[in-house]
């Protein structure tokens, strides 16, 4: 059972996916005045991102959707303010600013690898690299999982998010790069342990993920930004359907095809009839809680990413799925006023502070950077065969 039904949007044509694409290049233009020497906060204030500096998780969304302008257009205004970009990531990595965490893939692959891939930026290669180096440094064995945050010898910290499995397509990078298999060994391994545990006996997911540091047994899931332990964080979801269609490119094993296939179930079940989840899955059809936008773009990106793996009816159904979720959101969600918003979509939420979770409470019904990356990723996908940043 989904929740598709008659009512639901229908999918977006060639011709819309050009209109949506062109108005997203358009405000990114608009944007680089403000924003080739800054960073955008990581979420918008009344709907408008303020500059900051190079030192959030979500810094390499803003350089991602420069580079997908580029390669829509083709404008090298777009590809000198990237690189630009570039050199304020190499300096992030090089002087370790705010890099302890797992990040380094969100934050360096539609930065710089993305830069390497496109125009051959020496300085984006080195620095992806170094970032890649940084990200095995919090591989804890005992346990065979990449530490999400905190020192790594703090026993409160053990524990691994179901959103690293989008940091690792910069570890399989590294590996195919430099010809050194040891980034890509713990990439699998640690895609391996969010499969054994991650995943709940209702195909929902659990955010967070602890291990005992003492004996490597699971231990526990919990949620940060989930509305309770026992609820459904909706990009939880979302970065579990798109980070299992991720892992079965790099390593085709049927069980993540599998998973893929029940986490998109739960999914779609939960969603509302335009196909744009609420923030945690608990909330359905009728709720006054705020959306996230951004989990509707992420699945779509997953959707096209599988559609590419397989083959047949399942490739058709995905992506009539990413047409439907990518009508909606262009249809509803995109920003079409840019005195209103310098973002792409309305409507995302980072984090909401309820009495049962442990985040800080920002980004509610906001504009958010990864949500107007990843819609641009998926709009790009649909109108081009797309040579992957991940
Ligand atoms: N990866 C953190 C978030 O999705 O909010």
């Amino acid at each position: 059972m989904t929740a598709l039904s008659t009512t639901s949007p229908i999918a977006i044509t060639d011709d819309e996916v050009r209109a949506a694409l062109d108005q997203a290049v358009a405000q990114v233009r608009r944007n680089l005045p403000a924003f080739t020497y800054t960073a955008q906060n990581h979420s918008s204030v009344g709907n408008v991102y303020p500059p900051v500096a190079n030192d959030q998780w979500t810094a390499g969304f803003w350089p991602g959707e420069i580079w997908l302008a580029f390669e829509h257009t083709g404008d090298k205004v777009f590809q000198y303010a990237a690189q630009i970009q570039v050199q304020s990531f190499l300096h992030r990595i090089e002087n370790r600013i705010e890099t302890d965490h797992h990040d380094m893939g969100f934050l360096y692959s539609p930065s710089c690898i993305a830069a390497w891939k496109l125009v051959g930026d020496e300085d984006g290669r080195k620095a992806a690299l170094l970032a890649a180096d940084q990200l095995i440094e919090r591989f804890q064995p005992i346990g065979k999982f990449i530490q999400a945050w905190g020192r790594r010898d703090n026993p409160n910290e053990y524990r691994y998010i179901i959103d690293c499995l989008l940091n690792l397509p910069l570890l399989y990078w590294a590996s195919a790069e430099t010809g050194d298999e040891k980034y890509r060994d713990i990439a699998l391994t640690h895609a391996r342990t969010t499969l054994a545990h991650s995943v709940r006996p209702d195909n929902s997911t659990y955010h967070t993920f602890y291990m005992d540091p003492v004996t490597g047994e699971p231990v526990r899931g919990v949620t940060k930004q989930g509305y309770a332990d026992d609820s459904f964080w909706a990009r939880g979801q979302a970065w579990g359907i798109a980070g299992m269609a991720f892992s079965y490119r790099y390593e085709p094993l049927e069980q993540y095809r599998d998973t893929f296939e029940k986490l998109l179930s739960f999914y779609l079940e939960r969603l509302p009839a335009d196909l744009v989840p609420y923030w945690d899955l608990i909330f359905t059809e009728g709720s006054s809680e705020p959306r996230d936008s951004s989990s509707a773009s992420i699945v779509a990106c997953g959707l096209l990413e599988m559609a590419d793996l397989v083959e047949g009816d399942d490739a058709v159904r995905y992506r009539d799925l990413a047409r439907r979720m990518m009508k909606s959101l262009v249809d509803h969600y995109a920003v079409t006023d840019p005195s209103l918003s310098n973002g792409l979509v309305l409507h995302g939420t980072y984090s909401k502070k309820t009495p049962h979770n442990t985040c800080r409470g920002e980004g509610v019904d906001e504009c958010v950077s990864w949500g107007d990356y990843y819609y641009m990723e998926a709009l790009t996908r649909l109108a081009r065969s797309w040579s992957s940043y991940w």
